[in-house]
């Protein structure tokens, strides 16, 4: 019997080469492994209306972690449209399959590590290496939502809020409501890993991202929690920053910052600057954490227009796989492969056309494989 069982679960368009990358290269470095393929995405939406279907969901129960590829996503009236015939007008609803898996397993963690590795022709600036902690179940993200607004819902903000009243006349049908609930053990939890992280890999500062000076209660939790947190960790500095002047900094003084912490929706749009700094989506990679399980994947989508033509730059899955061992505790293999990733990139022989070159998914692959 292997070692590990790993949920395998490429998804739609570039979703499967890029796995098919990954294969090649965790094959290479003899990960014990077996992979069961889960059923999930678009492709999956159309003809079953859950594209995140329940057998898949079972599945992953029954893995030590899991490797996703990615996903095609649209708005909810054109996800209708395009289910097939039997199972339009049953009020199914879209819901993005990966914040389900997130609620689903509870991996309330979202790592985003975002390092310039030298000699990327991508690189925004040298000498970059920050590690995102977002909370992944919580805040902005956390799906209660209201639209149009129901009457009662309306009459308890009505009740206990001043501030309802400049909506009075607008009248229900024409309020949409999306709310940011966050918990003070969401916070605690993202925060403290943020310190163990920086404890781990002896890094003299922790920042914590948000916006109290506007959102005065879960802005207020998060920074309160941070500094009782804090205390535990008389070496380690709390830097407290606002998310509009830290997207500002990140792109001034991206060196200054090691680990960025924060609520889900302002780590989202973090992610996205700070992986811009080190070479774009082809090199950023994510791993969705719980308590016992734990799912890794790049955070490039499906990409249509380049799907069966393996052109897209692999290394961002490369590095969720490496991410995937290190979490399972192989971190010898780990090393070998974010390595050999390493001197590919500074070589520069084997490119994907993001990076200036004309080389295939699997090229880059082999490349990787050839130095692990
Ligand atoms: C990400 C993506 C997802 C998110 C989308 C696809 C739901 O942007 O993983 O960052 O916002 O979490
Ligand atoms: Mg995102």
């Amino acid at each position: 019997m292997a070692k590990y069982r790993i949920a395998w679960l490429p998804g739609d368009g570039v979703g499967n080469e890029v796995m098919e990358a990954a294969r090649i290269v965790l094959d290479k470095i003899n990960f014990d492994a077996e992979y069961v393929h889960g059923d999930i995405g678009w492709e999956i939406w159309k003809t079953e209306g859950d594209a995140l279907p329940q057998r898949t969901i079972e599945m992953m129960k029954t893995c030590d972690a899991g490797l996703f590829g990615a996903i095609t996503s649209k708005p909810k009236e054109e996800a209708e449209k395009e289910l097939v015939p039997d199972l339009q007008d049953k009020g199914l609803v879209y819901f993005s399959p990966i914040v389900r898996m997130r609620q689903e397993f509870n991996l309330h963690t979202n790592l985003r590590p975002c390092k310039a590795y030298p000699g990327n022709p991508l690189n925004f600036k040298e000498g970059i290496d920050i590690a995102i902690f977002r909370e992944n179940t919580e805040g902005m993200y956390g799906g209660v939502e209201f639209f149009p607004l129901p009457q009662d819902v309306y009459d308890a903000l009505d009740r206990n809020h001043p501030k309802m009243k400049k909506f009075k006349d607008k009248g229900l049908e024409n309020i949409a409501m999306s709310t940011r609930i966050m918990t003070k053990q969401g916070c605690a939890s993202i925060i403290t890993q943020g310190f163990e992280y920086a404890k781990k890999f002896g890094k003299k500062a922790v920042t914590v991202v948000d916006k109290p000076n506007v959102l005065r209660e879960t802005g207020g939790l998060m920074i309160r929690t941070a500094r009782e947190i804090a205390k535990n960790y008389p070496g380690i500095e709390l830097w407290e920053t606002n998310i509009d002047a830290q997207c500002m900094w990140l792109v001034k003084n991206p060196q200054d910052y090691e680990i960025l912490v924060a609520e889900n929706m302002f780590g989202d749009i973090l992610s996205d600057l700070a992986a811009q700094l080190i070479g774009g989506l082809g090199f950023a990679c994510a791993g969705n954490i719980g308590d016992g399980f734990a799912v890794f994947e790049p955070t490039h989508g499906s990409a249509p227009k380049y799907f069966g033509q393996y052109k897209v730059n692999p290394i961002a899955t490369l590095l969720a796989a490496k991410m995937m061992l290190e979490w399972l505790g192989e971190l010898e293999k780990a090393e070998k492969i974010e390595s050999a990733i390493s001197a590919v990139i500074s070589e520069g022989t084997v490119r994907t056309y993001d990076m200036g070159g004309s080389n295939t998914t699997l090229e880059m692959a082999e490349a990787v494989a050839g130095k692990v």
